[in-house]
Protein backbone atom coordinates (compact mmCIF):
# COMPACT_ATOMS: atom_id res chain seq x y z
CA UNK A 1 0.00 0.00 0.00
CA UNK A 2 1.20 3.66 -0.81
CA UNK A 3 0.26 6.83 1.16
CA UNK A 4 -1.52 9.19 -1.32
CA UNK A 5 1.14 12.13 -1.88
CA UNK A 6 -0.31 15.97 -2.82
CA UNK A 7 -3.95 15.26 -1.49
CA UNK A 8 -3.60 18.79 -0.36
CA UNK A 9 -2.80 21.63 -2.76
CA UNK A 10 1.14 22.08 -1.53
CA UNK A 11 2.33 25.28 0.88
CA UNK A 12 5.86 26.20 1.39
CA UNK A 13 8.52 28.24 -0.35
CA UNK A 14 10.11 29.30 -3.80
CA UNK A 15 12.55 31.69 -4.49
CA UNK A 16 12.06 32.04 -8.20
CA UNK A 17 9.71 35.48 -8.42
CA UNK A 18 11.65 37.01 -5.76
CA UNK A 19 14.93 36.23 -6.38
CA UNK A 20 15.36 34.50 -10.24
CA UNK A 21 18.92 33.24 -10.62
CA UNK A 22 20.30 37.04 -10.06
CA UNK A 23 22.96 35.88 -7.40
CA UNK A 24 23.36 39.37 -6.33
CA UNK A 25 20.00 39.52 -4.89
CA UNK A 26 20.38 36.27 -3.04
CA UNK A 27 23.62 37.64 -1.51
CA UNK A 28 22.11 40.71 -0.63
CA UNK A 29 25.52 41.98 -2.40
CA UNK A 30 26.68 41.36 1.52
CA UNK A 31 28.35 38.83 1.96
CA UNK A 32 31.02 37.04 0.21
CA UNK A 33 31.40 32.67 -0.36
CA UNK A 34 27.11 32.43 0.96
CA UNK A 35 26.26 29.57 -1.15
CA UNK A 36 23.00 28.68 -3.15
CA UNK A 37 22.32 26.30 -0.95
CA UNK A 38 23.29 27.99 2.38
CA UNK A 39 21.14 30.37 1.11
CA UNK A 40 17.76 28.19 0.71
CA UNK A 41 18.76 26.42 3.75
CA UNK A 42 18.63 30.27 5.49
CA UNK A 43 15.27 30.95 3.97
CA UNK A 44 14.22 27.49 5.58
CA UNK A 45 15.10 28.25 9.40
CA UNK A 46 13.35 31.55 8.68
CA UNK A 47 10.32 30.13 7.81
CA UNK A 48 10.33 27.87 10.60
CA UNK A 49 11.51 30.85 13.10
CA UNK A 50 8.38 32.82 11.91
CA UNK A 51 6.01 30.36 12.46
CA UNK A 52 5.43 29.70 8.45
CA UNK A 53 6.54 26.07 8.78
CA UNK A 54 4.08 25.49 12.04
CA UNK A 55 1.53 27.22 9.15
CA UNK A 56 1.64 24.22 7.09
CA UNK A 57 4.22 25.91 4.86
CA UNK A 58 6.63 22.65 4.76
CA UNK A 59 7.66 22.32 0.98
CA UNK A 60 11.07 24.37 0.25
CA UNK A 61 11.49 24.29 -3.79
CA UNK A 62 14.36 25.35 -5.41
CA UNK A 63 14.18 26.59 -8.84
CA UNK A 64 15.78 27.47 -11.72
CA UNK A 65 19.99 27.23 -11.23
CA UNK A 66 20.86 25.11 -8.54
CA UNK A 67 21.73 22.08 -10.69
CA UNK A 68 24.75 21.08 -13.31
CA UNK A 69 25.23 18.01 -15.35
CA UNK A 70 28.55 16.63 -14.02
CA UNK A 71 31.21 15.35 -16.78
CA UNK A 72 30.01 11.95 -15.54
CA UNK A 73 26.75 12.72 -16.57
CA UNK A 74 24.96 12.59 -13.30
CA UNK A 75 22.98 15.30 -11.43
CA UNK A 76 25.12 18.03 -9.59
CA UNK A 77 24.58 20.73 -7.59
CA UNK A 78 26.27 24.01 -9.89
CA UNK A 79 29.18 25.46 -8.49
CA UNK A 80 27.66 28.82 -7.41
CA UNK A 81 25.22 26.00 -4.80
CA UNK A 82 28.49 25.22 -3.02
CA UNK A 83 30.43 28.24 -3.83
CA UNK A 84 33.08 29.43 -1.22
CA UNK A 85 31.66 26.84 1.71
CA UNK A 86 33.70 25.08 3.91
CA UNK A 87 31.26 23.62 5.89
CA UNK A 88 30.75 19.82 5.79
CA UNK A 89 28.62 18.30 3.60
CA UNK A 90 28.24 21.41 1.60
CA UNK A 91 29.29 19.57 -1.66
CA UNK A 92 28.00 18.61 -5.24
CA UNK A 93 25.35 15.69 -3.33
CA UNK A 94 22.42 17.05 -2.32
CA UNK A 95 21.54 14.39 0.65
CA UNK A 96 23.06 16.67 3.52
CA UNK A 97 20.96 19.89 2.17
CA UNK A 98 17.75 17.41 2.80
CA UNK A 99 18.43 16.05 6.03
CA UNK A 100 18.90 19.70 7.03
CA UNK A 101 15.76 20.54 4.93
CA UNK A 102 14.09 17.46 7.01
CA UNK A 103 14.98 18.44 10.60
CA UNK A 104 13.58 21.59 9.94
CA UNK A 105 10.28 19.60 9.40
CA UNK A 106 10.33 20.72 5.38
CA UNK A 107 9.97 18.80 2.52
CA UNK A 108 12.51 19.40 -0.41
CA UNK A 109 11.92 20.36 -4.31
CA UNK A 110 14.16 20.67 -6.82
CA UNK A 111 13.11 21.98 -10.34
CA UNK A 112 14.26 20.62 -13.75
CA UNK A 113 12.98 20.83 -17.31
CA UNK A 114 11.26 18.73 -19.41
CA UNK A 115 14.62 19.56 -22.19
CA UNK A 116 17.87 19.55 -22.18
CA UNK A 117 18.36 23.06 -21.33
CA UNK A 118 16.30 24.60 -18.46
CA UNK A 119 14.63 28.22 -18.73
CA UNK A 120 17.59 30.18 -17.86
CA UNK A 121 19.76 28.01 -20.24
CA UNK A 122 21.64 25.51 -17.82
CA UNK A 123 22.27 22.26 -19.48
CA UNK A 124 20.85 20.62 -16.12
CA UNK A 125 16.72 19.18 -17.69
CA UNK A 126 16.07 15.59 -17.37
CA UNK A 127 16.22 14.73 -21.59
CA UNK A 128 17.86 11.66 -21.98
CA UNK A 129 18.67 10.99 -18.33
CA UNK A 130 15.10 10.92 -16.76
CA UNK A 131 15.53 7.94 -14.68
CA UNK A 132 19.05 8.19 -14.24
CA UNK A 133 18.13 11.50 -12.41
CA UNK A 134 14.97 10.28 -10.77
CA UNK A 135 17.55 7.64 -9.32
CA UNK A 136 19.41 10.55 -8.35
CA UNK A 137 16.28 12.68 -6.25
CA UNK A 138 15.17 9.30 -4.69
CA UNK A 139 18.91 8.79 -3.21
CA UNK A 140 18.65 12.07 -2.08
CA UNK A 141 15.48 11.92 -0.33
CA UNK A 142 13.96 14.85 -2.50
CA UNK A 143 10.26 15.19 -2.31
CA UNK A 144 9.05 16.95 -5.29
CA UNK A 145 10.27 17.64 -8.49
CA UNK A 146 9.04 20.90 -10.58
CA UNK A 147 9.61 19.72 -14.29
CA UNK A 148 9.47 23.17 -16.35
CA UNK A 149 8.43 22.98 -20.44
CA UNK A 150 11.60 24.32 -21.98
CA UNK A 151 13.18 22.00 -24.51
CA UNK A 152 10.14 20.49 -25.78
CA UNK A 153 6.63 20.96 -27.49
CA UNK A 154 3.75 19.18 -28.25
CA UNK A 155 3.40 15.76 -28.04
CA UNK A 156 7.28 15.63 -27.86
CA UNK A 157 6.26 17.71 -24.10
CA UNK A 158 3.51 14.92 -23.60
CA UNK A 159 6.00 12.19 -24.07
CA UNK A 160 8.93 13.81 -22.08
CA UNK A 161 6.46 14.52 -19.18
CA UNK A 162 5.32 10.83 -19.44
CA UNK A 163 9.06 9.48 -19.31
CA UNK A 164 9.54 11.53 -16.11
CA UNK A 165 6.58 10.78 -14.20
CA UNK A 166 7.15 7.01 -14.88
CA UNK A 167 10.87 7.47 -13.99
CA UNK A 168 10.10 8.93 -10.43
CA UNK A 169 7.64 5.74 -9.69
CA UNK A 170 10.09 3.59 -10.70
CA UNK A 171 12.88 5.33 -8.56
CA UNK A 172 10.83 4.60 -5.70
CA UNK A 173 8.95 1.38 -6.38
CA UNK A 174 8.74 -0.71 -2.56
CA UNK A 175 10.09 2.18 -1.02
CA UNK A 176 7.76 4.36 1.80
CA UNK A 177 8.96 7.48 -0.09
CA UNK A 178 7.09 9.27 -3.12
CA UNK A 179 8.64 12.47 -5.14
CA UNK A 180 5.47 14.35 -5.98
CA UNK A 181 5.51 15.25 -9.56
CA UNK A 182 4.43 19.33 -10.32
CA UNK A 183 4.16 20.07 -13.83
CA UNK A 184 4.48 23.29 -15.88
CA UNK A 185 3.11 21.66 -18.88
CA UNK A 186 -0.03 23.53 -19.07
CA UNK A 187 0.75 26.69 -18.41
CA UNK A 188 2.82 26.24 -21.90
CA UNK A 189 -0.48 26.24 -23.70
CA UNK A 190 -1.65 29.84 -23.31
CA UNK A 191 -4.84 30.60 -21.83
CA UNK A 192 -8.53 28.97 -22.32
CA UNK A 193 -6.77 27.22 -26.12
CA UNK A 194 -7.08 23.62 -27.60
CA UNK A 195 -3.86 23.07 -26.60
CA UNK A 196 -4.76 24.08 -22.67
CA UNK A 197 -7.39 21.46 -22.46
CA UNK A 198 -5.64 18.70 -24.12
CA UNK A 199 -2.68 19.27 -21.92
CA UNK A 200 -5.09 19.17 -18.90
CA UNK A 201 -6.47 15.91 -19.57
CA UNK A 202 -3.18 13.91 -19.73
CA UNK A 203 -1.35 15.93 -16.98
CA UNK A 204 -4.02 14.91 -14.15
CA UNK A 205 -2.66 11.18 -14.83
CA UNK A 206 0.59 12.30 -14.46
CA UNK A 207 1.22 13.85 -11.15
CA UNK A 208 -0.49 16.22 -8.82
CA UNK A 209 -0.02 19.75 -9.10
CA UNK A 210 0.64 21.76 -12.58
CA UNK A 211 1.21 25.55 -13.72
CA UNK A 212 -1.56 26.77 -15.74
CA UNK A 213 -1.07 30.22 -15.97
CA UNK A 214 2.16 32.89 -17.02
CA UNK A 215 4.52 33.44 -14.83
CA UNK A 216 3.61 35.70 -11.75
CA UNK A 217 5.72 38.62 -12.19
CA UNK A 218 9.07 38.35 -11.24
CA UNK A 219 10.98 40.91 -9.10
CA UNK A 220 13.35 43.35 -11.09
CA UNK A 221 16.71 43.80 -9.52
CA UNK A 222 17.77 46.78 -11.46
CA UNK A 223 14.06 47.61 -12.94
CA UNK A 224 11.78 48.58 -10.31
CA UNK A 225 8.20 47.64 -11.44
CA UNK A 226 5.24 49.53 -11.21
CA UNK A 227 2.75 46.82 -10.26
CA UNK A 228 2.38 42.95 -9.96
CA UNK A 229 -1.11 43.31 -9.83
CA UNK A 230 -2.72 43.63 -13.41
CA UNK A 231 0.73 43.43 -15.23
CA UNK A 232 -0.18 41.94 -18.63
CA UNK A 233 0.82 38.75 -20.75
CA UNK A 234 3.99 40.09 -22.40
CA UNK A 235 5.25 39.00 -25.52
CA UNK A 236 7.62 36.08 -25.55
CA UNK A 237 8.80 36.10 -21.83
CA UNK A 238 5.06 36.07 -20.97
CA UNK A 239 4.78 37.12 -17.46
CA UNK A 240 1.44 37.50 -15.45
CA UNK A 241 0.47 39.38 -12.58
CA UNK A 242 -1.99 38.76 -9.72
CA UNK A 243 -5.43 39.61 -11.92
CA UNK A 244 -3.79 37.72 -15.43
CA UNK A 245 -3.02 34.90 -13.17
CA UNK A 246 -6.69 34.42 -11.44
CA UNK A 247 -8.02 35.24 -14.43
CA UNK A 248 -6.90 32.32 -16.24
CA UNK A 249 -6.95 29.51 -13.16
CA UNK A 250 -10.67 30.38 -12.18
CA UNK A 251 -11.85 29.23 -15.64
CA UNK A 252 -10.38 25.57 -14.56
CA UNK A 253 -11.96 24.98 -11.61
CA UNK A 254 -13.33 21.92 -12.96
CA UNK A 255 -9.87 20.12 -12.78
CA UNK A 256 -9.17 20.82 -9.41
CA UNK A 257 -9.83 18.61 -6.74
CA UNK A 258 -8.06 16.16 -4.14
CA UNK A 259 -4.57 15.63 -5.94
CA UNK A 260 -5.53 17.64 -7.92
CA UNK A 261 -4.44 21.30 -8.01
CA UNK A 262 -4.73 24.41 -10.37
CA UNK A 263 -0.73 26.02 -9.58
CA UNK A 264 -1.87 30.00 -10.16
CA UNK A 265 1.97 30.59 -9.57
CA UNK A 266 3.79 31.86 -6.23
CA UNK A 267 2.41 34.41 -4.00
CA UNK A 268 3.91 38.10 -4.37
CA UNK A 269 3.24 38.52 -0.84
CA UNK A 270 6.07 39.93 1.93
CA UNK A 271 8.95 42.47 0.66
CA UNK A 272 8.49 42.20 -2.85
CA UNK A 273 7.61 45.71 -2.83
CA UNK A 274 5.04 45.16 -6.02
CA UNK A 275 1.54 44.88 -4.52
CA UNK A 276 0.06 47.06 -2.28
CA UNK A 277 -1.24 45.30 1.52
CA UNK A 278 -4.72 45.30 -0.28
CA UNK A 279 -3.84 43.28 -3.23
CA UNK A 280 -1.43 40.67 -1.27
CA UNK A 281 -5.01 40.01 0.76
CA UNK A 282 -6.40 39.73 -2.61
CA UNK A 283 -4.17 37.79 -4.08
CA UNK A 284 -4.35 35.58 -0.67
CA UNK A 285 -7.84 35.27 -0.85
CA UNK A 286 -8.11 34.06 -4.78
CA UNK A 287 -5.32 31.74 -4.57
CA UNK A 288 -7.28 29.91 -1.21
CA UNK A 289 -10.53 30.56 -3.08
CA UNK A 290 -9.18 28.81 -5.95
CA UNK A 291 -7.70 26.04 -4.04
CA UNK A 292 -4.23 26.85 -5.68
CA UNK A 293 -0.98 26.00 -4.23
CA UNK A 294 0.18 28.37 -2.13
CA UNK A 295 4.19 29.42 -2.55
CA UNK A 296 5.48 31.96 -0.90
CA UNK A 297 8.31 33.85 -3.03
CA UNK A 298 9.87 36.32 -1.15
CA UNK A 299 12.71 37.01 1.52
CA UNK A 300 11.53 35.68 4.72
CA UNK A 301 15.04 36.17 5.96
CA UNK A 302 14.19 39.69 6.27
CA UNK A 303 10.13 39.15 7.98
CA UNK A 304 12.41 36.84 10.33
CA UNK A 305 14.78 39.60 11.49
CA UNK A 306 11.90 41.99 11.90
CA UNK A 307 8.48 40.29 12.58
CA UNK A 308 6.75 43.45 13.87
CA UNK A 309 7.28 45.70 10.32
CA UNK A 310 6.07 42.58 8.18
CA UNK A 311 3.30 41.85 10.96
CA UNK A 312 0.87 42.65 8.01
CA UNK A 313 2.12 40.70 5.51
CA UNK A 314 2.85 37.44 8.24
CA UNK A 315 -0.50 38.15 9.15
CA UNK A 316 -1.68 37.07 5.91
CA UNK A 317 -0.09 34.69 5.51
CA UNK A 318 -0.49 33.24 8.69
CA UNK A 319 -4.92 33.84 7.98
CA UNK A 320 -5.81 29.78 9.16
CA UNK A 321 -9.61 31.06 8.18
CA UNK A 322 -8.27 31.33 4.52
CA UNK A 323 -5.70 28.18 4.65
CA UNK A 324 -8.18 26.03 5.82
CA UNK A 325 -10.66 27.44 2.71
CA UNK A 326 -7.36 26.77 0.09
CA UNK A 327 -6.50 23.24 1.90
CA UNK A 328 -10.44 21.93 1.60
CA UNK A 329 -10.28 19.41 -1.86
CA UNK A 330 -14.46 19.68 -2.39
CA UNK A 331 -14.19 21.58 -5.46
CA UNK A 332 -12.05 24.60 -7.12
CA UNK A 333 -13.41 27.97 -6.26
CA UNK A 334 -14.76 29.92 -9.46
CA UNK A 335 -16.56 32.47 -10.57
CA UNK A 336 -19.69 33.20 -9.58
CA UNK A 337 -19.82 36.72 -11.79
CA UNK A 338 -17.91 39.40 -12.34
CA UNK A 339 -17.49 42.70 -14.63
CA UNK A 340 -18.97 41.95 -18.08
CA UNK A 341 -21.54 43.61 -20.53
CA UNK A 342 -24.18 43.43 -18.10
CA UNK A 343 -22.38 43.60 -14.68
CA UNK A 344 -20.39 46.32 -14.37
CA UNK A 345 -19.80 46.69 -11.15
CA UNK A 346 -16.25 46.56 -10.88
CA UNK A 347 -16.95 43.80 -8.54
CA UNK A 348 -15.87 39.64 -9.11
CA UNK A 349 -17.32 36.89 -6.86
CA UNK A 350 -15.20 33.66 -6.85
CA UNK A 351 -16.95 30.89 -4.83
CA UNK A 352 -15.72 27.90 -3.34
CA UNK A 353 -17.21 25.12 -2.35
CA UNK A 354 -16.46 23.68 1.40
CA UNK A 355 -17.07 19.98 2.49
CA UNK A 356 -20.27 20.09 4.43
CA UNK A 357 -22.38 22.26 1.83
CA UNK A 358 -19.93 25.46 3.20
CA UNK A 359 -19.14 28.08 0.86
CA UNK A 360 -16.30 29.91 0.74
CA UNK A 361 -16.83 33.45 -0.93
CA UNK A 362 -14.50 36.52 -2.40
CA UNK A 363 -15.34 39.71 -2.95
CA UNK A 364 -13.09 41.41 -4.91
CA UNK A 365 -13.32 45.05 -5.86
CA UNK A 366 -11.14 45.92 -9.54
CA UNK A 367 -12.01 49.24 -8.88
CA UNK A 368 -9.80 52.12 -8.41
CA UNK A 369 -11.83 53.21 -5.84
CA UNK A 370 -13.68 51.89 -2.82
CA UNK A 371 -17.09 50.47 -3.82
CA UNK A 372 -20.13 48.99 -1.58
CA UNK A 373 -21.44 45.67 -3.28
CA UNK A 374 -24.62 44.03 -2.40
CA UNK A 375 -24.18 40.12 -3.39
CA UNK A 376 -27.64 38.35 -3.63
CA UNK A 377 -26.55 35.51 -1.53
CA UNK A 378 -28.79 33.00 -4.21
CA UNK A 379 -26.24 33.40 -6.65
CA UNK A 380 -23.54 31.40 -4.40
CA UNK A 381 -26.39 28.80 -3.92
CA UNK A 382 -28.09 30.35 -0.49
CA UNK A 383 -31.23 31.76 -1.62
CA UNK A 384 -33.67 33.59 0.72
CA UNK A 385 -35.86 30.90 1.94
CA UNK A 386 -36.39 32.57 5.41
CA UNK A 387 -33.76 31.06 7.00
CA UNK A 388 -30.95 32.61 8.37
CA UNK A 389 -27.05 31.33 8.18
CA UNK A 390 -23.91 32.03 9.70
CA UNK A 391 -21.18 33.85 7.51
CA UNK A 392 -17.86 34.22 9.18
CA UNK A 393 -15.84 37.12 7.95
CA UNK A 394 -12.41 35.75 7.28
CA UNK A 395 -10.34 39.59 7.77
CA UNK A 396 -12.24 40.56 10.37
CA UNK A 397 -12.33 37.06 12.58
CA UNK A 398 -16.26 38.19 13.14
CA UNK A 399 -19.27 36.06 12.76
CA UNK A 400 -22.88 37.29 12.01
CA UNK A 401 -26.41 35.79 11.00
CA UNK A 402 -27.41 36.45 7.48
CA UNK A 403 -30.19 36.45 5.10
CA UNK A 404 -30.82 37.30 1.22
CA UNK A 405 -27.98 39.26 1.30
CA UNK A 406 -24.66 40.74 2.05
CA UNK A 407 -23.75 44.75 2.20
CA UNK A 408 -20.23 45.53 2.15
CA UNK A 409 -17.99 47.99 0.87
CA UNK A 410 -14.61 47.00 -0.41
CA UNK A 411 -11.65 48.69 -0.91
CA UNK A 412 -9.53 49.36 -3.81
CA UNK A 413 -7.94 46.21 -4.89
CA UNK A 414 -8.83 44.95 -1.51
CA UNK A 415 -11.71 41.78 -0.78
CA UNK A 416 -14.16 40.53 1.28
CA UNK A 417 -14.47 36.85 2.43
CA UNK A 418 -16.80 35.33 4.01
CA UNK A 419 -17.34 31.23 4.82
CA UNK A 420 -21.11 30.32 5.13
CA UNK A 421 -22.67 27.67 6.85
CA UNK A 422 -25.65 26.61 5.18
CA UNK A 423 -26.49 25.39 8.66
CA UNK A 424 -30.34 23.81 8.66
CA UNK A 425 -31.16 25.98 6.21
CA UNK A 426 -29.59 23.57 3.30
CA UNK A 427 -28.31 25.21 0.07
CA UNK A 428 -28.75 25.14 -3.50
CA UNK A 429 -27.08 24.94 -6.89
CA UNK A 430 -25.32 28.85 -7.27
CA UNK A 431 -27.21 30.37 -9.87
CA UNK A 432 -25.24 32.73 -12.52
CA UNK A 433 -22.11 30.99 -12.98
CA UNK A 434 -20.38 32.43 -15.68
CA UNK A 435 -18.77 29.45 -17.66
CA UNK A 436 -15.03 30.48 -18.35
CA UNK A 437 -14.17 32.18 -21.63
C1 LIG B 1 9.83 29.27 -16.20
C2 LIG B 1 8.84 28.94 -15.06
C3 LIG B 1 9.17 29.76 -13.84
C4 LIG B 1 10.60 29.51 -13.42
C5 LIG B 1 11.54 29.82 -14.59
C6 LIG B 1 12.96 29.42 -14.27
O1 LIG B 1 9.65 30.58 -16.68
O2 LIG B 1 7.52 29.13 -15.48
O3 LIG B 1 8.29 29.43 -12.78
O4 LIG B 1 10.73 28.17 -13.04
O5 LIG B 1 11.16 29.12 -15.77
O6 LIG B 1 13.83 29.65 -15.35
Amino acid sequence: TSTPIGTRPMMGFNDWARFTCAAQARLDGTRTGYSFQQFMLDQAQAMKDTGLVAAGYTNLTVDDCWMQRGADGHLHGASTWNSGSTQPGFDADLTAYANQVHSLGMQVGLYSTSGVNTCQGVPGGVMGHEQDDANTLAAWTVDSLKLDNCGTTGADRQQEFTTTANALKTATAGTSRKILFNESAPAGAGPASAAKYQTMDWVRGLGQMWRVSPDIAVWHNTTPMASAWDWPHGGDYYEGGVLQNYVDTVALARYNGAGNHNDADMLLIGDNNQLTQAEQRSQFALWSAMGSPLMISTDVRKMAADPVAYAPQLNILKNTDIIAVDQDTTAGGYLASRQSATETSGVDVVVKPLAGGARAVVILNRNATATAYTLDLGRIGFPNTGCARTAKDLWNHTTSSVQGSITVTVGSHDNAMYTIDPGTCGAAAPTGQIQAA
